[in-house]
C-alpha cells in the first residue's frame, strides 16, 4: 500500500465523514463482520475484509479456512517496526532519579541512538523487526481508568485487558505489540498514581525535584483522587493491536511458524486444538489402541500361519 505499490492515502481506509475518522479509538471501529463493504460503500471501509472479503485466497483454499479464527493481520504483518525503525517496548519508571557522583543527570543511549536511561524517566527498552504477540480479540477492551481500584492480583497489571476467547464467534487471533512498564501505584488505595512531572524547581514537579511522594501528592490532589502517601511500583502491560505494515504476500507468516510442536508463534494461546502443536489425547490413545490391535493381529496371523504350516509339514511327513 506504500508509494511503490497502491500508494493509498490514510483516508482510503480511514474514511472520514464530518470530521469523524473511522478507527476503533476514534468513532467508528473497523467492522468485525466478515463481509465486503464495497461496492455498496457505506463508508465502513476500514477492515481488510471490506475490500478483500472473508475468503480472499484464490490458490490456497486452506488459508481461507483460517479467516474465521485467525485475523488477516496475524499472517500478513509478520513483524512490526520493520525497515530500521525502533519502537519503545519497555519503560521502567522505578529506576528514575539516579545521578552521577557530582549530582548531574544521567543520559544513556544505545549504539543506534535510542534513549535507554534518563534520570527523569528511568530505563527504557527498544526493539526493531519484532515478532508480535498473539491473543484472542473481539475488538473490545476494558480499560483501567484513573482512580479505578486494582482488582486483579495477576501480574503484570493489564491497562487494557483484551476481550474474546476461542468460544466467542466474533473473536479471532490477533497480533499485538505489548508495551511493558513499571509504574508508580498506591499500595494502600490500590490505584495507579498520576505524578506531577513538569514544573519549576521547588514546585514538587518530579522532573526537577525528584521526590515521588511529593509529585504524586500534587498530581492526585489535582486529579481529585485519594492518596495514602505511599508510593510503590507495579509491573504493567498495555496492548496495541497491529494492523499497518502489511508485508508483500511472499513474506506472510509460514504455516510451520504456528503449526509446530514448540516455539511456535501461538505457543502461549491455550484452550483449543492446533494441529502440529497439540497432541489430542483421545487421538493419541486411539492411535495406540490401533497399533496394539495391529500388532495383535500380526501375531495372531503369524501364529495361525505357524500352526497351519507345521500341520502341513506334518501332513507331508505322514
Ligand atoms: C489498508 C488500510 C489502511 C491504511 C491505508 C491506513 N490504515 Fe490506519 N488502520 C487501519 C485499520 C484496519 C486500523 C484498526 C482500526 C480498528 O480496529 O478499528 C487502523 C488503525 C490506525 C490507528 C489507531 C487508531 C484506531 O482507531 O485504531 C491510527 C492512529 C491509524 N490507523 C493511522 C493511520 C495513518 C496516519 C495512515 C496513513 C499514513 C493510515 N492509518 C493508513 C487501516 C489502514
Ligand atoms: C481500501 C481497500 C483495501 C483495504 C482496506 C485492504 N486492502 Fe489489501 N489490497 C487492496 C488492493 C486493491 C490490492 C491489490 C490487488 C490484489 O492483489 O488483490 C491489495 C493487495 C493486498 C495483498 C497482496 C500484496 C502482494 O504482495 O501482492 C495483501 C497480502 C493484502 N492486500 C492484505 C491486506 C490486509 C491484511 C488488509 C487489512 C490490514 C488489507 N489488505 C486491506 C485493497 C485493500
Ligand atoms: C493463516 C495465514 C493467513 C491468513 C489468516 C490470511 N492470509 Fe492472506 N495470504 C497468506 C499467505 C501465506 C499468502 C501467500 C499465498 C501465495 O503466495 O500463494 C496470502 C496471500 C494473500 C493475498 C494475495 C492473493 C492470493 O490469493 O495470494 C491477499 C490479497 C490476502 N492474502 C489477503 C488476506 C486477507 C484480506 C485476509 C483476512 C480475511 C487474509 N489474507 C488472511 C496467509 C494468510
Ligand atoms: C498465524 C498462525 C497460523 C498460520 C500461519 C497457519 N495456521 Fe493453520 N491454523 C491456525 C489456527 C489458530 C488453527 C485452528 C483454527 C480453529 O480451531 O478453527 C489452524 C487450523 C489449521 C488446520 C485445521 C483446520 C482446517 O482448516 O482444516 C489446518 C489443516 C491448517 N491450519 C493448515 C495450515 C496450513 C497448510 C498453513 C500454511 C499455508 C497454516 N495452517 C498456517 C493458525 C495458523
Amino acid at each position: 500500500m506504500d508509494v511503490k505499490g497502491l500508494n493509498y492515502s490514510c483516508s482510503t481506509c480511514h474514511v472520514t465523514k464530518t470530521h469523524k475518522i473511522s478507527g476503533r479509538y476514534y468513532s467508528r471501529p473497523a467492522p468485525n463482520k466478515h463481509q465486503f463493504a464495497l461496492p455498496a460503500d457505506d463508508g465502513e471501509r476500514l477492515a481488510c475484509e471490506s475490500c478483500h472479503g472473508p475468503v480472499p485466497h484464490k490458490k490456497n483454499e486452506i488459508l481461507n479456512h483460517h479467516t474465521d479464527k485467525v485475523a488477516c493481520q496475524s499472517c500478513h504483518v509478520p513483524r512490526y517496526a520493520r525497515g530500521g525503525v525502533f519502537t519503545k517496548v519497555g519503560w521502567d519508571w522505578s529506576s528514575a532519579g539516579k545521578f552521577t557522583a557530582d549530582g548531574k543527570a544521567i543520559v544513556k543511549k544505545d549504539k543506534s541512538g535510542n534513549l535507554i536511561y534518563h534520570s527523569k524517566k528511568g530505563d527504557m527498552r527498544w526493539a526493531e523487526n519484532v515478532v508480535p504477540e498473539y491473543f484472542w480479540y473481539n475488538g473490545g477492551m476494558s480499560y483501567l481508568r484513573e482512580g479505578d481500584k486494582i482488582q486483579s492480583s495477576t501480574r503484570p497489571l493489564e491497562l487494557n485487558a483484551l476481550k474474546g476467547d476461542y468460544a466467542d464467534k466474533d473473536a479471532r487471533i490477533f497480533p499485538f505489540k505489548v508495551m511493558r512498564g513499571n509504574q508508580p501505584f498506591d499500595p494502600v488505595e490500590l490505584t495507579l498514581l498520576a505524578p506531577y512531572l513538569f514544573g519549576k524547581k521547588g514546585t514538587g514537579a518530579y522532573w526537577v525535584d525528584y521526590d515521588w511522594v511529593k509529585a504524586c501528592d500534587i498530581g492526585m490532589r489535582e486529579a481529585g483522587l485519594p492518596f495514602s502517601g505511599k508510593v510503590d511500583f507495579i509491573e504493567t502491560a498495555m496492548y496495541w493491536p497491529i494492523t499497518h505494515m502489511v508485508a508483500p504476500k511472499e513474506k506472510s507468516v509460514k504455516c510451520e511458524e504456528c503449526h509446530r510442536r514448540s516455539d511456535g508463534r501461538l505457543e502461549n494461546l491455550k484452550g483449543f486444538y492446533l494441529p502440529g502443536r497439540d497432541r489430542w489425547q483421545f487421538l493419541d490413545n486411539l492411535g495406540w489402541v490401533l497399533l496394539g490391535l495391529t500388532i495383535l493381529a500380526l501375531l495372531l496371523h503369524a501364529g495361525l500361519r505357524f500352526v497351519s504350516s507345521s500341520r502341513r509339514e506334518d501332513g507331508g511327513k505322514s
